[in-house]
């Protein structure tokens, strides 16, 4: 078994409307052979269950992203519950803290941020992690939450804040972002976390990596952020591939 694990992609993005099929072909024939659809509202919950039962390599996460909030209900949180059910749903996600752009109020975030994580817990399933600019808040909060299962997603931040992640016992994942030229801090991050808590992810359709920036970005790329980090840590691209992927299976409960 030496495949690729895309743990985060959102194939359910508008931008893959007019040939959605077509790119889940290409990626099932580069070496692509996990991936996960990865949720950011209520109808991109019920997407990512849909492509998952049509396609036996793709996995589900169910949750709302912090800049889907506002309109987040307690009815929301009951369907979240119900559609974590589904054998194929693997991680409560994205959720987290974005304070990038000011269109959600930091407040109710946090709300809904923490009510999303009480429903993690209650199910016992890992979160998918998203954490723009909040300063340190969404670490914060997790902390708080006594939150250990996990994966912090499009990871930028500084090796320090590796570490802290770390110690808390969660994972951490790069997309194609450590590719780009201005990526030094990302880089030094990516130096001191061990290989055993990494994870490779597109987060397409965007990030892609170099040499493809700027083109919408799909998982048949993901194999560009394994090249890198074996380039970094020295490490030969089939351990990379195959541990990172275990890495993710065991994390994600998948076995195949
Ligand atoms: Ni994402």
């Amino acid at each position: 078994m030496n495949f690729l694990y895309d743990t985060h992609a959102h194939l359910d993005d508008s931008m893959f409307d007019k040939d959605r099929d077509a790119v889940i072909h290409k990626i099932q024939n580069s070496n692509v052979g996990l991936l996960n659809n990865i949720a950011a509202d209520m109808e991109s919950s019920r997407f990512s269950i849909k492509l998952a039962e049509e396609y036996d390599f793709i996995y589900a996460t169910v949750g709302v992203h912090p800049s889907d909030v506002l309109s987040m209900t307690n009815h929301d949180i009951d369907e979240l519950r119900k559609l974590s059910k589904h054998p194929k749903v693997v991680a409560i996600g994205e959720i987290g803290l974005d304070y990038h752009y000011d269109d959600a109020d930091p407040d109710l975030q946090k709300y809904w941020f923490r009510e999303q994580l009480d429903l993690a817990r209650d199910l016992n399933m890992p979160v998918v992690i998203h954490d723009r600019d909040s300063k340190g808040e969404c670490l914060s909060i997790l902390k708080e939450k006594n939150i250990s299962r996990g994966v912090v997603h499009c990871f930028s931040g500084s090796a320090e804040t590796a570490k802290e992640i770390l110690k808390m016992g969660m994972h951490i994942s790069f997309t194609g972002v450590v590719t780009f030229k201005n990526a030094r801090r990302a880089i030094e991050a990516l130096k001191v976390i061990p290989i055993e808590r990494l994870l490779i992810e597109t987060d397409s359709p965007y990030m892609a990596p170099e040499p493809f920036r700027g083109q919408r970005n799909d998982s048949s790329f993901v194999y560009r952020v394994a090249e890198k980090i074996s380039e970094v840590k020295e490490i030969p691209l089939e351990d990379v591939i195959r541990i990172t992927c275990e890495n993710g299976m065991k994390l994600f409960g998948i076995s195949k």
